[in-house]
């Protein structure tokens, strides 16, 4: 296994006038500026401030979260609410109605972050929310909740980018690590696990999908994408194709049915039908992009499995129901009692249960196998660039299926890296990431982002800085032509500047600050200062 690695010395393709911005060890940040001929690192470690608190809000798709977490990575308290049976009707995320129930959720889920962690928001140290990517009508709700507490609270407000969100939780200290204890005035460490940077970082959501080089906070190369559907969204439309019963998800739905595991249907009472779980060679699904092996990016594309899946699904299950039906009105008939010559509704289930779970078994091999292989070619790409990788991170709501992460696993392994999930109630949005991506930045010296053009600075009451397109990182020009003009993510990313362009703004504008002698000096800004800096 490969150790995390203290700073490298290879120069980083992203850096602009920085020739180096470097972490070290769990977090530590050092950069240097080609206009400066002093070697002198400009920029201080990362300073962590294990008793800061933060309160985290997310409301960027279909589930509220809120919680507050100390900077020494313990929870103290959160609270989360699912809009999953709200739209499973509408085989979709409503925008309007998922604001509308933000709108009712947000209130009591900040309160019971608040309660169960035994704080007010007045003794907060800053707000935290996500300002994109998402619904636009969803991010609003949680920008405007956040920004209000943070105004009442006169604490910084920090703009959280989802995806970052999502690939620094695998850095949150696991509970009752080292920081813990009251009292306790030593820095606390990162676990062994936590994985330092530069790290690659598989996410695997409902509307993402992205293989990435994380080289720092705010410091991110895009080695792959999809080409058309997220994993999470095609398992969510895959489950609907199998008429599954999407709870608490559509993916978790297909992995249990993939298990012979069934929620919802008339096997679904105290005596569950056996079902032997799905064979995952039953159908043959084709792996996607097989003929376009000599793609040098990690892009995945799964409309083409969905479309096989639908198909083979439309040629086996009406069959099948109809049987069920046929079976179940015709013991109805005689009042619960079963002819002999017809097969019963219970077999009648058993079979059709069967064809659902090879389906689903089916479907999801091919599924992870291709992000699996993908992963591989990321990692390799990655490797290429900076060798000192310290572990893949595998994270985001698909993240949370068993098959998955032993593939990675594996992929990992054989790279000699090891494999790093965040737990699986981490894995799908919650509040704690939002928290921890703010503790993140804030460490870094990194959160507080430049404002959109034309917003006053302090915002006025009721002013919420919303990205709902907002790239993690910039395409190359190479990336750009390798997915091809058809692609989606290209035509849509571009509404706003990228997070790591904007992170290196930032960096820019200290080094200006402390170039203009208004810094307080390299490496001892210390807390206050960057508190301060990020204060509305
Ligand atoms: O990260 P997340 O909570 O929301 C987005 O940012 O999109 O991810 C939600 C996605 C959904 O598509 C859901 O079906 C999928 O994660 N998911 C799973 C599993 N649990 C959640 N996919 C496969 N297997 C699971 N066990
Ligand atoms: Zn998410």
């Amino acid at each position: 296994m490969r150790q995390p690695s203290p700073a490298s010395t290879a120069p980083t393709s992203s850096s602009l006038l920085l020739q180096r911005h470097r972490h070290r060890g769990n977090g530590a940040i050092a950069a240097s500026s080609t206009s400066s001929s002093s070697s002198e690192p400009l920029w201080p470690p990362a300073v962590r401030d294990p008793r800061r608190l933060v309160l985290g809000v997310e409301s960027s798709c279909d589930d509220t979260g809120a919680a507050v977490v100390r900077g020494d990575g313990r929870v103290m308290g959160q609270a989360l609410v699912s809009q999953q049976e709200l739209h499973a009707p509408f085989g979709g995320v409503v925008p309007k109605l998922a604001a509308e129930a933000h709108q009712r959720a947000i209130d009591g889920a900040v309160e019971r972050a608040l309660a169960e962690a035994r704080v007010a928001a007045s003794d907060l140290d800053a707000v935290a929310v996500t300002s994109g990517p998402g619904l636009s009508l969803c991010l609003r709700v949680g920008g405007g909740k956040a920004a209000a507490l943070a105004r009442e609270a006169k604490v910084p407000l920090v703009q959280v980018h989802h995806l970052e969100a999502h690939a620094l939780v695998a850095r949150l200290p696991a509970e009752g690590g080292a920081g813990e204890g009251e009292g306790g005035d030593s820095p606390p460490l990162l676990p062994p696990l936590a994985p330092a940077f530069p790290f690659v970082c598989v996410l695997a959501s409902g509307g993402h999908n992205l293989v990435l080089l994380a080289r720092g906070v705010g410091d991110y190369s895009v080695l792959g994408t999809t080409l058309d559907d997220a994993l999470g969204e095609a398992f969510d439309k895959v489950a609907r194709m199998l008429g599954l019963d999407a709870s608490p998800s559509g993916g978790a739905a297909v992995e249990s049915a993939a298990a012979g595991k069934f929620s919802g249907g008339p096997d679904s009472s105290s005596s569950p039908l056996a079902i032997q779980p799905g064979d995952p060679r039953a159908f043959g699904f084709v792996r996607p992009l097989k003929n376009r092996r000599q793609q040098k990016g990690a892009n995945v594309s799964y409309a083409g499995l969905k479309t096989a899946v639908r198909m083979a699904a439309e040629r086996t299950l009406p069959e099948l129901l109809d049987k069920l039906a046929a079976a179940e009105e015709k013991e109805k008939e005689n009042g619960g009692a079963r002819d002999e010559n017809e097969s019963s509704s219970s077999s009648a289930l058993s079979l059709l249960r069967k064809a659902q779970a090879d389906l689903a078994a089916s479907f999801q091999r091919v599924a992870v196998e291709h992000l699996a292989e993908k992963a591989a070619l990321g990692l390799k790409l990655a490797l290429a660039e900076e060798p000192q990788c310290s572990a893949l991170v595998l994270t985001g709501g698909v993240a949370r299926n068993a098959l998955l992460r032993r593939e990675m696993e594996g992929v990992a392994a054989a790279a000699g890296l090891p494999l790093v999930c965040p737990p699986p109630n981490l894995c799908t949005d919650n509040g704690v990431m939002v928290a921890w991506a703010a503790h993140e930045r804030l460490d870094a010296g990194v959160a507080r982002l430049p404002r959109p053009e034309g917003m006053p600075d302090p915002a006025p009451e009721g002013w919420v800085d919303c990205r709902p397109r907002w790239p993690l990182a910039a395409e190359t020009a190479a990336f750009r032509a390798e997915l091809g003009s058809s692609a989606r993510w290209v035509k849509t990313a571009r509404l706003h500047e990228s997070l790591t362009e904007l992170t290196r703004e930032v960096l820019l504008r200290e080094q200006q600050e402390e170039g203009e002698g208004k810094g307080s000096g390299g490496g001892g800004g210390g807390q206050e200062k960057k508190e301060e800096e990020v204060a509305l």
